[in-house]
């Protein structure tokens, strides 16, 4: 039977603070967050779900897991610990490249602090895994206790699971929370809706259940002769908003801000009000937009965050459903339907509210980079192989497996252009860990056919002749993603043109830290079922 929906109160998740106040002075702070298996309530009529929980214990572990508040230029040390039972509770695959094998004797995680500008040995990357107890560790495994610099532009973040092969699986289990930078100095005077009642993370994600409430993932894959277990992309049905189904928020008549992050596989949203509402777009990603950017619809792929800034007094209703337009597979799958398309109620008080918040005219600005500075330019092709059934076997990012050489070797503190050729039928976010990008242009590829066929034989863009291709239509970049990004959604058949900085948006200075330690960082598609098979590549730094 169907759940009914708007049934559970949105909860905010716990709030952690990554920083101590000692005689009125905030200094760095060391946390410990562990891994559990629980059980979770999704919904008042569905049985408990086994998840796996973020937490500073098993009790108080939550789907998604807490808010880490942190401030920006205190850091924060967090020892991630691996309580996982020895068996998965989704079906993984073998025959993808993965972290998991009968001899570890327990489930493979790593965490990554998605937006952070962070040293090497703090990044998650999908071979530094370790098991319970740290007892089995992956072969670029490095230390225990993460160290997060904080020391980057005030914004949004979020941590999640980035294990080798069990990215889509561990994060489907719940391994998810969210991570804020604060700087009162610059953001104080802008004067937005703040405080916990106000100021909260939405994380929503789309998930399907069996009736016992446990977590649905079809455990056949779409190719089984080669691939037992791997689908190209998940999809659920049921919409979760701070883990729970369909949720409802009484709200005020005044502004409120929502942090809102796509933490699902591979479902984009494409968000809208019933009652017309809009969303005061204010940051993108980890960073401030320079001006708020009033829209209608919200375009957001799987792990690109929209700080936005709701005005209820303008509300011409007493409810108003949150709900999403977006195909999945996006842009050209199945349209949504009755349930997906809905992703939570908020019932609108009648007294208006005296609310003292504004939205300033202007955010933050973070100067843009001499393009003629750029030290490099890089050509970076997405492409999708298919079984003789047609049914995608697996993706990846320049005809190359995770495995070999690095080629992307930006040098510390440097810019750099990419130009980003989707040739593959679906939209992939990339996110680049440690850079900041601007989308510069998106050009439409004339005979895509062709210059896929040239590409896949000879993998070389300018043997290719990329410029005879490139020259179709330009399709606009939206006014809100006009900033720094740390993913953006690379259109089927064009050829998106970024600029990249491997330095502080916010001082232009390089990093505090060795940026060319091993092991380095990674860049890849966010839609996890491709990042796992196998759409990352490696990213390392040189002097
Ligand atoms: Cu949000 Cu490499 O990840
Ligand atoms: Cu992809």
């Amino acid at each position: 039977s169907a759940l009914e929906l708007f049934v559970d109160e949105l909860p905010d998740m716990p709030r952690i603070s990554g920083f101590d106040v000692v005689n009125g002075v905030s200094v760095p702070k060391s946390l410990k967050i562990g891994m559990f298996s629980k059980k979770w309530k999704f919904h008042r009529d569905l049985p408990a779900t086994t998840v796996f929980a973020y937490g500073e214990s098993k009790s108080t572990a939550t789907v998604p897991g807490p808010t880490i508040e942190t401030l920006h230029g205190v850091d924060t040390y967090v020892t991630w610990q691996n309580h996982l039972p020895s068996k998965h509770i989704l079906p993984w695959d073998p025959t993808i490249p993965t972290a998991m094998s009968p001899s570890n004797k327990g489930i493979p995680t790593v965490v990554h602090l998605h937006g952070g500008i962070d040293e090497p040995e703090s990044d998650g990357h999908a071979y530094s895994w370790f098991t319970s107890g740290f007892k089995a560790r992956g072969p670029a495994w490095t230390k225990k206790k993460y160290h997060y610099h904080n020391n980057q532009q005030p914004g949004n973040l979020w941590y999640h699971d980035h294990a080798m092969g069990l990215t889509r699986v561990n994060l489907l289990a719940g391994l998810i929370g969210s991570y804020i930078i604060r700087d009162h100095k610059v953001e104080a005077p802008l004067n937005l809706p703040s405080g916990l009642e106000y100021d909260r993370p939405l994380i929503i994600f789309d998930r399907s259940f069996r009736t016992d409430g446990s977590l649905y993932m079809n455990p056949t894959g779409n190719n089984p002769t080669i691939h037992p277990q791997w689908q190209p992309e998940y999809f659920g049905d049921a919409i979760i908003v701070n883990g729970k189904a369909w949720p409802h928020m009484t709200v005020k008549r005044r502004k409120y801000r929502f942090r809102i992050i796509n933490a699902s596989n591979a479902r984009f949203f494409r968000f809208f009000f019933t009652n017309g509402l809009k969303f005061i777009h204010v940051a993108s990603d980890s960073v401030y937009n320079e001006r708020p950017v009033v829209v209608n619809k919200l375009l957001l792929a799987p792990s690109e965050i929209a700080d936005v800034v709701i005005d209820f007094s303008k509300s011409t209703s007493d409810s108003t459903i949150l709900s999403n337009d977006a195909a999945y597979p996006f842009p050209s799958g199945d349209p949504v339907n009755e349930i997906n398309s809905k992703v939570m109620k908020f019932t609108i008080k009648t007294r208006q509210e005296n609310d003292t918040s504004t939205i300033p005219n202007h955010l933050i600005n973070y100067p843009m980079p001499k393009l003629s500075s750029a030290s490099r330019t890089r050509y970076i092709a997405m492409y999708e192989y298919a079984s003789p059934i047609d049914e995608p076997t697996h993706l990846n990012l320049n005809n190359k497996s995770f495995e070999e050489p690095t080629t992307e070797k930006p040098k510390v503190g440097s810019t750099e252009i990419w130009y980003v050729i989707n040739l593959t039928e679906d939209n992939h976010p990339l996110h680049i860990h440690i850079g900041l990008f601007k989308v510069l242009e998106q050009t439409e590829l004339l005979d895509v056919e062709q210059f896929r066929d040239c590409m896949t034989k000879v993998n070389d863009a300018i043997k290719c002749q990329i410029s005879k291709y490139a020259r179709g239509k330009k399709l606009a970049v939206v006014a809100h993603e006009r900033g720094w990004k740390n993913v953006y959604k690379m259109t089927p058949g064009v050829v998106t043109k970024i600029v990249v900085k491997f330095s502080y948006v916010h001082t232009n200075e390089s990093y505090p830290f060795d940026a060319t330690a091993e092991p380095g960082y990674v860049y890849h598609c966010h839609i996890l079922d491709h990042e796992d098979n196998v759409m990352m590549r490696p990213l390392k730094f040189v002097h």
